[in-house]
């Protein structure tokens, strides 16, 4: 449902959240400025991304992170944007980064707030101009303000986000986001340094015909799945993989589909991680309509119990999801 002071696609990222902190009582300012704080984060990264190949920004650092994965060296600069512009902006007193295995303090322990940040997604599509992109989510933290923050405020559950979002670097840079009243989408125009109300109050469509996973993978399946896709291709459904996750969930949002990263041999419990890629993504996911499983239960229910754990992930258009489930219940 949109908001009854709604403004018109064409307004700016800085006046719309400024509205909407009129309009409602959910932030006292600080929220919008971390949001703003963030949005200038993504436009450092948004011209990283754009010249890379142009100032040695391809390839590897010729090291693994915390995940074990080779960490490409936009991934870092990502990391690097994004905390300092936390830290400058002062209202994060912490981040939790899929690059670092420990909380990183901001230094502002007044700070109201904590995010988790998946800093560069989709590293293995850096170096080939394939859309790429960067997910965050926002905490209230539990911790008393003035204190060092502590594990607990990144460890609250999907459920208790204050808001969560995503920057996607495709042909066109785009941010989307939620705060629990609705998704918008906003279209940067670099020339003008502002993202743009292009996409108000996202709704996903109730069904689709598309289909999203590494069928690569296809082997190493539980047979229900194998089965449900065995169906998919039987109804000649469209399948669709870009392999940055942002990527393929921003075309599933609009276009109407189901996302699937399920259990491997490789990784029992999918590869995709909770607290920075599949919490936020399952809360804009939800606020616009769709439906969001770890086969078992609803994504934002799970209780977390560790900074980089991983969870099977099955997303999309309400029908499909509901029909994946069936097979997988059987
Ligand atoms: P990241 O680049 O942040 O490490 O995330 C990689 C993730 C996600 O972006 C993508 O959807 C998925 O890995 C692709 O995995 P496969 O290569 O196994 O399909
Ligand atoms: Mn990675
Ligand atoms: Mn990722
Ligand atoms: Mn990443």
């Amino acid at each position: 449902t949109s908001h009854p002071l709604a403004l018109p696609v064409g307004v700016t990222l800085d006046r719309y959240i400024m509205n909407r902190q009129t309009a409602f009582a959910y932030a006292t300012g600080e929220l919008s400025q971390l949001l703003r704080d963030i949005a200038l984060a993504s436009k450092i990264i948004h011209r990283e991304v754009n010249r890379a190949g142009l100032i040695d920004l391809t390839g590897g650092m010729g090291v693994e992170n915390v995940q074990g994965e080779s960490q490409q060296k936009l991934d870092v600069i990502a990391n690097i944007r994004f905390i300092r512009a936390l830290k400058n902006g002062g209202e994060a007193c912490a981040l939790l980064s899929e690059e670092d295995e420990e909380i990183i303090y901001t230094g502002n322990n007044n700070g109201k707030y904590v995010v988790a940040i998946d800093p560069l997604d989709g590293s293995s599509n850096i170096d080939v101009n394939v859309s790429i992109g960067t997910i965050f989510s926002i905490y209230r933290r539990v911790t008393p303000v003035g204190t060092l923050p502590q594990r607990e405020d990144f460890l609250q559950g999907g459920q208790e986000q204050v808001a969560a979002g995503y920057i996607l670097y495709g042909s066109s840079t785009i941010l989307v986001y939620t705060t629990g009243c609705g998704v918008n989408g906003f279209t940067y125009d670099y020339s003008l340094g502002e993202f743009i109300l292009s996409h108000p109050d996202i709704k996903s469509p109730e069904d689709g015909t598309i289909y999203s996973c590494n069928e690569g993978n296809l082997e190493q399946y539980d047979s229900s799945i194998q089965s449900y896709l065995a169906a998919c291709r039987q109804q000649q459904y469209t399948a669709r993989y870009i392999g940055s996750l942002v990527a393929d969930f921003h075309r599933n949002l609009l276009k109407g589909g189901i996302y699937l990263y399920p259990a491997t041999t490789k990784n029992p419990n999918g590869k995709l991680r909770l607290l920075y890629e599949c919490y936020p993504l399952a809360f804009i996911a939800e606020q616009a309509g769709c439906k969001i499983s770890d086969g078992n239960q609803p994504v934002l229910d799970i209780i977390p119990t560790d900074f980089h754990q991983r969870s099977p992930l099955f997303m999309g258009a309400p029908r499909m999801v509901k029909t994946l489930l069936d097979y997988m219940a059987t």
